[in-house]
């Protein structure tokens, strides 16, 4: 059994795009610049932005922060997306999710250039992901992708269910694998809340990817010797063991699923990781469409 090092390849991941703009740069051209919007005070997302600013500076980025106050109202922050798209200087930037109540989320999605959605959530880039067309993927789907590569897990004619069908993550992980490329042409299985006899179907799992955000959920019986498991979820609990006073924990019984798989990703340390060096690949290759 191989615990896969998110953190690792994260690193690799962000090291490559450092020596990429690294070369750009020493040409005199300007660095890759991503911006991110967060709203109100939560303090998750704070974590989250915090750490993908971080991530910026590690490449050689420019970034901008913009922190708006929880009274932000829709229109105002409608009119703050239009002032990005008409940036000429930012390639990318994202809007941190979730957002107060009173505004939609799915308008703010809308509202965001295509050209610029690094985050991969707009229904250009859901639709061009679809068809197999070059746009942005979001984070995890991308982080799953970049793992299964660089692990060299084989997808072709095996069989991956996907445990959940969110439109972040299940959805379009579920297409990417059954595309017709390199790193897919796998069957797959999309299970959710009204799929009968679950057990049935994830026991048939070469590839599990446990995406539903109910920790502990896959425990060893529900899956074969050998199976590779991607583990998605990343539930905050109350912890007294930790200084933050909360852990993460994932959807899959680490402990006992681990002695059953060929491969495995630990929560934290797995997915989560790679999610922000998928953000900095995408800024990059916004970058270089444009210049
Ligand atoms: N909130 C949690 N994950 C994400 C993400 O990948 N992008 C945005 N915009 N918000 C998030």
């Amino acid at each position: 059994m191989q615990i896969i090092d998110g953190k690792l390849i994260s690193t690799k991941l962000k090291e490559e795009i450092a020596n990429e703009v690294l070369q750009i740069t020493s040409t005199g051209k300007r660095a890759p610049h991503l911006a991110v919007i967060i709203v109100g005070e939560d303090g998750g997302s704070q974590v989250y932005v915090n750490n993908k600013i971080k991530a910026c500076e590690f490449v050689g980025f420019k970034s901008t922060h913009i922190e708006l106050p929880e009274s932000t109202t829709e229109e105002e922050l409608l009119k703050r997306v239009q002032e990005l798209n008409n940036d000429s200087e930012l390639d990318g930037f994202i809007v941190q999710l979730p957002l107060p109540k009173h505004i939609s989320e799915q308008k703010i999605i809308e509202a965001i250039d295509h050209s610029k959605d690094v985050d991969g959530f707009h229904p250009v880039n859901i639709g061009k992901l679809t068809i197999g067309l070059p746009g942005f993927v979001s984070a995890t789907p991308f982080g799953i992708v970049e793992i299964i590569k660089r692990y060299n897990i084989q997808t072709a004619g095996k069989h991956v269910v996907v445990l959940g069908r969110s439109n972040i993550v299940g959805r379009p992980v579920s297409i990417l694998l059954s595309q017709k490329t390199e790193h897919g042409n796998a069957t797959v299985t999309v299970c959710h809340s009204r799929t009968p006899n679950l057990k049935e179907i994830t026991q048939q799992a070469d590839i599990l990817i446990a995406a539903i955000g109910i920790p502990e959920y896959v425990t060893a019986d529900m899956v074969k010797d050998g199976v590779v498991v991607i583990d998605v979820g990343t539930t905050r609990i109350k912890s007294d063991q930790t200084k933050s006073g909360w852990k993460l924990k994932g959807d899959v019984k680490f402990d006992e699923v681990s002695e059953k798989a060929s491969f495995i990703t630990p929560v934290p340390g797995g997915v989560g990781p790679m999610t922000i060096a998928s953000l900095l690949a995408n800024t990059l290759k916004a970058y270089k469409s444009k210049n």
